[in-house]
């Protein structure tokens, strides 16, 4: 082992009072060129994790660094409530051009859990400030995943990160994911009469419409549901009982937003307005940390006409630097098509994950869009019977394909929250062809490996 490695690890098992949950990092990474990581034995992975899917542009991309740096140099931080910030300004301009066009103003803020926590208060004063200060509710999804803190944990309905914590949390109620390889119903498509969005309808019945202000929903899954992509008529269906009930229709985009999914933003597949957006990740790919959160305008016209103050701000939100970062970011995702390239070299990649992965008997179901892959694996393909929790066989997959040269990331929980095991894959966007082809070779050797231990 070498001198550097064991002083990380040391200093790792000392500093870090609880460990970081259930990955367990055994090489350092030393840095970052291109869609490919670097260990400290000078070892190359194709991330195509992209963390969980934050970078899009590569990484040391020498036009963000330098954007970051001219930004750096003017000045790094100013509080935005005393200063009008011309950077954020030119960043809400753009983000609301390529956004739904009802979606008009920007508000911004740190991290996808910071977004969930910034749309649940403010679907609340919303509704307050038009007279309907009972709703307050807001409904999510089973295996649904918003973000870690108190409130966003309380709208996600991913059992794995939510239950031992389950007495801090609102209980509010949450209806099935549209999962077709693992119907909640147990119902075929298209038979099924989309159950899975007709039952948002019941529940607002059953709870009352007066107590609830939104629903909200990640257009394709992440975490939980692993790349889950919900039937043509789901989104419709969830807008129209959204609007019949005067609630607000949350679309969280932290993962799909920008690109991701070969459109600017993962509803946009299902031509549904949502009322809010909220986004992170892949925004500023990575380079520094933001969110944001795009709102309808009829929503900021309540608030103006009111003359209400949304009491709710984070000292380091929207920063400069950040804001730099992410213009540059947009600069050449639009100035080089991406969004369009996501698209198409999307079809390559699923088409050639599809004939290297889907023969392995542990692969049960390939599923995404664009950029974002879900590899459930399971331990019998005709039942789709999973593995044992307690084998981490995600987890260990995960570790197979880094000793392989390869990076993807490793989710459980799909099988009613606490089962389950899946492997999730987004490259960055200026992946190429070849690229995909080696990653996917590495990755089918892997999954051998993986065979010849959980099998
Ligand atoms: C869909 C979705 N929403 C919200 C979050 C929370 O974002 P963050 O980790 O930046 O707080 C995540 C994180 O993975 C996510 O996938």
């Amino acid at each position: 082992m070498s001198d550097r490695l064991e002083a990380a690890q040391k200093l790792a098992g000392n500093i870090f009072a609880m460990g970081h949950g259930v990955l367990t990092p055994k090489v350092i990474c030393d840095h970052g060129e291109g869609i490919y990581l670097f260990d400290h034995t000078g070892k190359r992975y194709i991330d195509f994790s992209g963390g969980p899917h934050v970078v899009t542009l590569g990484h040391a991309d020498p036009r963000v660094i330098g954007a970051m740096t001219a930004q750096m140099k003017k000045v790094s931080y100013f509080f935005r409530g005393f200063w009008l910030s011309e950077p954020l300004l030119a960043l809400a301009e753009r983000i609301v051009k390529v956004s739904p066009p009802n979606l008009k103003m920007c508000w911004f803020c740190g991290s996808g859990s910071e977004a969930t926590e910034t749309v649940i208060k403010l679907a609340h004063q919303y509704h307050a400030e038009r007279g309907k200060p009972e709703k307050y509710m807001v409904i999510g999804r089973w295996q649904g995943y918003h973000g870690m803190t108190v409130a966003a944990l309380a709208v996600s309905g991913h059992s794995g990160r939510r239950r031992r914590f389950v007495p801090l949390l609102h209980q509010w109620p949450k209806i099935g994911a549209p999962l077709c390889y693992r119907c909640p119903h147990d119902l075929k498509y298209p038979g099924c009469g989309i159950k899975c969005a007709r039952e948002l309808d019941e529940l607002i019945n059953q709870v009352g419409a007066q107590y609830v202000s939104a629903f909200i929903a990640e257009p394709i899954g992440g975490a939980g549901t692993a790349c889950m992509v919900p039937v043509p008529e789901y989104y419709p269906m969830i807008r129209e009982i959204c609007d019949k009930h005067d609630v607000l229709f949350i679309d969280d985009e932290v993962i799909c937003g920008f690109g991701r999914t070969g459109k600017w933003f993962g509803i946009e597949h299902w031509g549904v307005k949502p009322d809010i957006i909220t986004s992170a990740k892949g925004m500023t790919s990575g380079y520094t940390p933001m969110a944001v959160v795009i709102i309808d305008e009829k929503i900021a016209e309540v608030f103006h006409e009111k003359g209400a103050v949304f009491l709710h701000d984070f000292t380091m939100a929207g920063n400069p630097v950040s804001a730099a970062a992410c213009l540059a970011v947009l600069d050449i995702i639009e100035k080089e098509n991406l969004v369009e390239h996501v698209a198409r070299v999307g079809e390559y990649f699923f088409q050639r994950g599809r004939e290297k992965l889907a023969h392995h008997p542990t692969v049960g179901d390939i599923r995404g869009k664009g950029l974002l892959m879900g590899i459930e694996l399971v331990r019998d393909k005709e039942t789709k019977e999973p593995f044992p929790p307690e084998r981490g066989a995600a987890y260990r997959l995960q570790q197979i394909a880094m000793e392989h040269g390869v990076m993807g990331y490793p989710t459980t929980g799909v099988d009613n929250g606490v089962r389950g095991d899946t492997l999730l894959l987004s490259p960055p966007f200026i992946v190429t062809e070849s690229q995909i082809d080696a990653a996917f070779d590495l990755l089918d050797d892997a999954l051998t490996d993986f065979e010849k231990e959980f099998l």
